[in-house]
């Protein structure tokens, strides 16, 4: 049995795998207009304790598609470690359900459900990292260039989950990442030194910096999160004062490759992190970009369930 807990669990080998597996069903969807029922009689477990769209919507849209039922649990439902321990949740569920996928505030609890469930857990997202985001943004990155490798991206904003995510991804599958923050919310120490010592042996260069236009400089793929996270309302207005040079607008994007690419993992607030003219511009993808999360996780399904 195999959990999907973050994309540090895998190996550049394992990550190609679901890659080609998303592409093979994102073919077979596009060409039948269906896919086959591979997981026909299974069931997903899909515990929310915080608000998604495109995670919870492809998520279910997946399962539907290759044949089996998600069940959604709102996060006024189970009280996860409140109402019940999160080690009890998981052995119920894990007696109705064939996997679960769940969305956390604290990674401790997906770590404790992966340890407690009898079924595959996918991270769906924790205060640590996004690892399905990151799987469907290199395969959009894939499909875009027809490769990752010696591709550089700049990550411009908070050192949050997704840069966690895309800098693992990067380390894991050979392309140059530049991590542009304000001071003080850059990428955690810790999560730098494991991504430089795997890219010790390879060509791969991670930058950290806190000048945004030393980031995109010439790079193929400008990629961008909101300043605060679900959780962090709280800090929304501080951070609203310090995150502003960080805007991914035109005169950014001029710095970049002519051909360069905008991601965005969306929610995107519009005017902050990123500019309505980048975001329906034409070098934005963030809309394939999230379509992609439906034929990614399909992937990670089809290979766990
Ligand atoms: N990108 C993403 O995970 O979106 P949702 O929060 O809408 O699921
Ligand atoms: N960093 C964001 C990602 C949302 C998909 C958050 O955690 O809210």
């Amino acid at each position: 049995m195999q959990h999907f807990l973050d994309i540090n669990s895998f190996s550049a080998t394992e990550l190609w795998q679901f890659l080609k597996k998303a592409k093979a069903l994102k073919d077979e969807l596009k060409t039948n207009g269906s896919n086959k029922p591979i997981l026909a009689g299974k069931t997903l477990g899909m515990i929310f304790q915080k608000p998604s769209l495109r995670t919870r919507v492809s998520f279910e849209v997946g399962m539907l598609h290759l044949g089996g039922q998600a069940v959604y649990i709102s996060p006024q439902e189970i009280g996860l470690g409140k109402r019940e321990s999160v080690a009890d949740v998981a052995r119920v569920l894990s007696g109705y359900v064939d996997g679960i996928m769940a969305r956390v505030f604290s990674h401790d609890h997906i770590l404790e459900l992966a340890e407690y469930s009898r079924v595959p857990v996918i991270n769906g997202l924790s205060d640590y990292n996004h690892p399905c985001q990151a799987l469907t943004d290199v395969f959009t990155m894939w499909e875009h260039f027809g490769r990752i490798e010696g591709l550089t991206m700049a990550y411009v904003g908070d050192g949050n989950n997704m840069a966690t995510s895309l800098v693992i991804a990067a380390a894991k599958l050979g392309f140059h990442i530049n991590i542009a923050s304000p001071a003080g919310y850059s990428l955690p120490p810790t999560i730098l030194s494991q991504a430089k010592s795997l890219t010790e042996d390879t060509e791969v260069n991670i930058l950290v910096t806190e000048d945004s236009i030393e980031a995109v400089t010439d790079v193929d793929v400008i990629y961008t999160d909101t300043w605060a996270s679900m959780g962090q309302e709280a800090e929304s207005q501080e951070r609203l004062k310090v995150f502003p040079p960080y805007q991914v607008n035109n005169k950014l994007v001029a710095f970049a490759k002519p051909e360069a690419v905008v991601m965005h993992c969306l929610p995107a607030h519009r005017g902050e992190e990123i500019t309505d003219e980048v975001a329906d511009g034409p070098q934005a993808i963030v809309f394939p970009q999230a379509e992609n999360r439906l034929h990614a996780q399909k992937a990670i399904l089809a290979l766990l369930l």
